[in-house]
């Protein structure tokens, strides 16, 4: 089995010594509009196929500094050594460092922490541009797109500002599994979150895509599902057609639920919240609102609209955190 120090070695060498003894780098938050869901490799993350998301003006902002133990600070707290977060965290550092090397590490998340908010792929990408730096490796995007995904699968896409495509690859080693961003522009798409809870959710996304592949009857239709989304979002995107695009990112998020809610044991991560908000959405839209919603591994809704609904869209959603 191809493991990520493999991976690791293979694009930047043996361990050596940090070049510096700190550094800091910022990394966007990610949407996707056409979903990853579901591995063809767990260990590399490698997914079953391509994904297309939007990044955020908001992200993470992580600093690494050399020091003689292993601490951190999360949004200002200091994380126990024996928190999931604690060890995901160091156990990605550990791919990249010499067993003589201490980090602090001080994490700031402008967007909330794992509530299927996409903070962990801000998170990683940040982590990896930090490194990058610290390290003084010099790599391209590609090559940081690759070790940000074997800190989580959609970090790859953080690397990159606007709409942005991972290519799901087809290698055993992953090296053709990384994201790029698109040359078109959508200064007028606005993103909206409505926080339906802000607690941990039950099950992790990592766990809920493995149950889902291993057991949902629908989840053999899901490649042929993005295939064809991909295709109009990104035809909407070049077209800059808000309705095609909204309507194609709203059904293949709820695609993406109905593949979890097939899979056994059940996995919903909706809250009786999240459908009331779902039916506000569509209710607006027979009224002509042009506004759809998406959702991720989580009970809050991301909401889709033109810039020039704003104004609307908050009186009408007065609880809308707008993000972009
Ligand atoms: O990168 P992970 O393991 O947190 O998975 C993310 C999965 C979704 O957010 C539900 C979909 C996506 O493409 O971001």
């Amino acid at each position: 089995m191809i493991t990520k120090r493999d991976i690791v070695a293979q694009i930047v060498g043996k361990a050596q010594a940090p070049q510096k003894s700190e550094a800091s780098a910022f990394a966007p938050a990610n949407i996707a509009l056409i979903k990853y869901w579901g591995k063809r490799n767990s260990e590399l993350n490698l997914p079953v196929t391509n994904s297309l998301s939007l990044s955020l003006s908001l992200g993470t902002h992580t600093s690494l500094q050399v020091a003689t133990s292993d601490s951190c600070v999360l949004n200002g707290a200091e994380c126990a050594p024996s928190a999931p977060f604690t060890k995901r965290l160091f156990s990605y550092l550990d791919l990249f460092r010499t067993p003589d090397t201490y980090f602090h590490i001080e994490t700031k998340n402008e967007i909330p922490t794992a509530a299927g908010f996409a903070s962990s792929s801000s998170g990683f990408a940040a982590l990896t541009l930090a490194l990058n730096s610290l390290y003084g490796w010099q790599k391209e995007p590609r090559e940081l797109s690759i070790l940000a995904r074997l800190g989580s699968g959609s970090a790859c896409r953080s690397l990159f500002t606007g709409f942005v495509e991972w290519q799901a690859g087809t290698r055993d080693d992953g090296m053709d599994s990384y994201s790029t961003a698109l040359t078109d522009t959508w200064p007028e798409l606005s993103l909206g979150l409505l926080m339906i809870s802000d607690k941990q959710k039950p099950i992790d996304s990592r766990s809920a895509m493995q149950n889902t592949v291993e057991t949902s009857a629908l989840y053999h239709s899901w490649p042929e599902k993005v295939a064809h989304d991909l295709r109009l979002a990104r035809k909407a995107i070049a077209e800059q057609d808000f309705c095609l695009l909204g309507e194609i990112a709203e059904s293949n998020a709820l695609a993406m639920h109905a593949t979890m809610m097939a899979s056994l044991p059940p996995i919903l991560y909706w809250l009786p919240e999240s459908v009331a908000a779902m039916h506000k959405i569509w209710k607006l839209r027979s009224e002509g609102l042009p506004i759809y919603f998406t959702m991720d591994a989580g009970p809050n809704i991301k909401v889709l609209f033109l810039k020039k609904d704003s104004a609307t869209i908050q009186q009408q959603l007065p609880e809308i955190l707008l993000q972009q």
